[in-house]
């Protein structure tokens, strides 16, 4: 179903979240507008969004695309919109004062929600209209709302079911979120829970004298959790906002037995006096002092040096699978040993006790976790993986054979979301060094890379030359991978060059080329996340489209280990930007500085990506949009060659020029953009154009300051800039 809601969005709040949402909302295209009390409070909360880290915004143009307004001022702007998002502060009275102030100008289609995360919904509806309460719900967003894909959907006894489905249909279609439908009850699912085993986990520290290091190198990673574990996340949660959820949540939960964990640890009261509320005072559990961290003593309450906290078991460990390694971890006689099962067994046994009043399937409870905190396992899969009997709880699986037990007792099959499926879902026809072969159905296949980071090698370019040289039909070009390709194995270039083996690196850029060139004799689309950089980017360039991630890292940075793109890319580049010879210019300069996209808006915004190509903003809807996509697009042959107008040598030289003199580029550098300026300026073909970038790759593989930043960049992963 697709979310039949017009675009027109007016977020009421220019607070840390309404800010943040409108951003979002203007980053993925919806028309925005923002109301704050007065122009002043509205601009300052937006100014703040502005400077945010990590970012609100892909690039900072869209930021004027958010209209600024005041409650009192703006009011037709509500009168407009198809959906009112209030997130205003955390105070009943004046939430529905807000919603009794705008309620007569709202659109009787429009729909109405709030963001609160701790009020009850339908008491923030109480006394307002039968129309206004049939279509108002709880939206509860996480922050930073760029990043965090969950969303909690809260409706009342009120909202009408056909309103319910509405929504969540535009949040998943048109919003990026993944929805999770949750019970009117205090913190809903993600805080009842999420904040209840943060507290416990600081609680736990505290009773077991751990410290904060040892603390966090167990629950981060370790326990699937992201790295910022537990102190660094009560860090960058705000210590503010934990005790204010929690004493929001102590005190409206009455009956529930596990509360007094909500009361605040000593040390967080004692930061919280302090004022040291985490990263937003720039203290907390963890200070920065220049380039050093330090830390909250526990014991002391004072800041000291933070110590290594590599524990030897949950080193030895960490190389199994996630169920074993906990399994196996909860046993332990050691520190890890004591903190599980003081800590994890209480918060699992916690999340069974609370299962069925807050959540409507242990499926949608594991998935709060696992979409709002980056849990790799949800509790209940965790329970299922350690064996409910070795926590007190029955041995009876939540999940069986792709079912998932519902609170009677029944096994139940989940729907089949099809636009949520990765390659992984989809059945392998052929399984290759390197690669796998999928249908994705309709007559689309998809080819998955299988190497580590999507790295080319010269084996694997062969092997996908072959299988490609008879491939009728549609394609999907992917990576099973964390990235879509982080480029060329650098590994062969330096060892080939180092034997000047030089025939041997020219065979292996002649079949990158070619790679390149085959993907646009068919409809193919480059299925793009993570990194997509060099020769991985110039694969995806030759595909009759490109649909990246949002997020995506896309970028050709060969100037960075000395070389210059040679599997097409710098052609292809020249191609892309001929029809103006200052676009022309501006690429020469980001291919001699290697400069890599922080996202696919800004690959978009650099000249990386053309019209054709489309951004995906669903984290997880990737290979479904790619598949659409390949269901559309036609083969690409290379386009003409055209004469370029202007002096496009004498840009190309002034501009590195430029960058020279503020310091940004080296002499080596520079000698790099000779090169690109040579296949830009020079080539009077495609094929002149191919031969060059790979003569000229050649050339500074003979050089020994090429293969000093290609030895670097292996054994440090970082640039050499010599
Ligand atoms: P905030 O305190 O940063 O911002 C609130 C904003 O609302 C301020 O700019 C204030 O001037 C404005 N405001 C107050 N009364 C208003 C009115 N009558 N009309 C228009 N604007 C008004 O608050 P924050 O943190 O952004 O929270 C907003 C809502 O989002 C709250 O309900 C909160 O529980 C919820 N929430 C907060 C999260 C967080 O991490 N901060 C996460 C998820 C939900």
């Amino acid at each position: 179903m697709d979310g039949n809601l017009g675009h027109k969005v007016c977020v009421i709040g220019a607070g840390t979240m309404g800010s943040g949402i409108a951003a979002h909302f203007a980053n993925i295209g919806l028309e925005v507008s923002l109301l704050d009390l007065t122009s002043q409070s509205v601009t300052d909360g937006f100014e703040r969004a502005k400077r945010a880290r990590p970012p609100h915004f892909y690039i900072p143009e869209t930021a004027s695309l958010v209209r600024l307004g005041t409650i009192s001022e703006n009011l037709d702007w509500i009168a407009e919109a198809d959906w009112v998002c209030e997130a205003i502060v955390e105070k009943l009275d004046a939430k529905r004062d807000l919603f009794q102030h705008i309620e007569s100008h709202l659109r009787s289609d429009a729909m109405v929600s709030t963001n609160t995360s701790g009020l009850q919904i339908s008491l923030i509806a109480e006394g307002m209209s039968e129309s206004f309460k049939r279509r108002f719900l709880g939206t509860h967003f996480f922050n930073p709302p760029r990043f965090l894909k969950l969303l909690e959907l809260i409706p009342t006894d009120e909202t009408t079911i056909v309103e319910v489905r509405r929504m969540a249909a535009f949040l998943e279609d048109h919003v990026a979120r993944r929805v999770v439908m949750a019970k009117d009850t205090p913190g809903f699912i993600a805080n009842r829970f999420g904040m209840w085993s943060m507290i416990h986990a600081v609680h736990t520290a505290e009773r077991l004298q751990l410290s904060v290091e040892q603390v966090d190198a167990i629950t981060g990673p370790f326990l699937g959790r992201p790295r910022s574990a537990s102190f660094r996340l009560n860090d960058l949660v705000g210590l503010d906002i934990m005790a204010d959820i929690a004493s929001n949540l102590h005190e409206r939960c009455v009956d529930d037995p596990y509360r007094n964990t909500l009361k605040l640890p000593r040390s967080m009261a004692t930061l919280l006096d302090r004022a040291w509320i985490g990263e937003k005072a720039g203290q907390g559990y963890y200070r920065r002092e220049g380039r050093e961290l330090v830390v909250l003593d526990l014991r002391t309450l004072a800041y000291r040096e933070k110590r290594d906290a590599a524990i030897p078991s949950v080193i030895e460990l960490m190389s199994q699978p996630i169920g074993h390694r906990i399994g196996a971890a909860i046993e332990l006689r050691d520190e890890v040993g004591d903190f599980l099962r003081e800590h994890l067994i209480p918060v699992l046994r916690y999340a069974d006790y609370l299962k069925e009043s807050i959540s409507h399937s242990v499926n949608d409870f594991d998935r709060v976790m696992k979409w709002g905190f980056g849990w790799e396992m949800g509790p209940f899969e965790m329970i299922d993986a350690i064996g409910g009997d070795k926590l007190g709880l029955s041995s009876t699986k939540f999940y069986q054979d792709g079912k998932v037990r519902d609170f009677q007792g029944n096994l139940e099959r989940p729907k089949v979301e099809t636009e949520y499926l990765a390659f992984t879902d989809y059945p392998v026809l052929d399984e290759r060094e390197g690669f796998n072969i999928r249908d994705l159905g309709d007559g689309v296949t998809a080819i998955c890379t299988t190497t580590k980071m999507g790295v080319f090698s010269p084996a694997l370019l062969k092997a996908l030359l072959e299988f490609l040289a008879n491939f009728t039909g549609r394609l999907v070009f992917g990576s099973e991978a964390k990235a879509f390709s982080v480029g060329f194995d650098l590994g062969f270039l330096l060892e080939h060059s180092q034997a000047e083996h030089w025939d041997t690196v020219d065979a292996a850029l002649n079949d990158l080329q070619q790679l390149s060139i085959r993907m646009g004799e068919f409809p193919s689309v480059a299925a793009v996340h993570g990194h997509c950089l060099g020769g991985g980017f110039e694969v995806a360039l030759g595909c009759s489209a490109i649909a990246a991630l949002a997020e995506a890292q896309i970028g050709l940075p060969e100037s960075r280990v000395g070389l210059l793109p040679s599997g097409t890319g710098t052609a292809r580049m020249r191609l892309l930007h001929q029809t103006s010879t200052r676009g022309l210019a501006e690429m020469a300069k980001q291919l001699t500085l290697g400069t890599v996209s922080a996202n696919a808006g800004e690959a978009r915004k650099l000249g990386y990506l053309s019209e054709n190509d489309v951004i995906v903003y669903h984290p997880d809807r990737l290979i479904s949009a790619a598949k659409k996509l390949a269901l559309t697009v036609e083969p690409k042959p290379v386009p003409p060659w055209n004469q370029l107008e202007g002096p496009i040598g004498g840009m190309i030289d002034r501009g590195i020029e430029e960058l020279r003199a503020r310091g940004d580029l080296t002499e080596w550098d520079k000698a790099i953009g000779e090169q690109i300026k040579s296949v830009f300026a020079k080539a009077t073909s495609w094929e002149d154009a191919l031969y060059r970038e790979r003569h000229e790759f050649n050339e500074l593989m003979h050089h020994a300051l090429t293969q000093a930043r290609m030895k670097h960049m292996l054994e440090t992963g970082k640039p050499l800039k010599n």
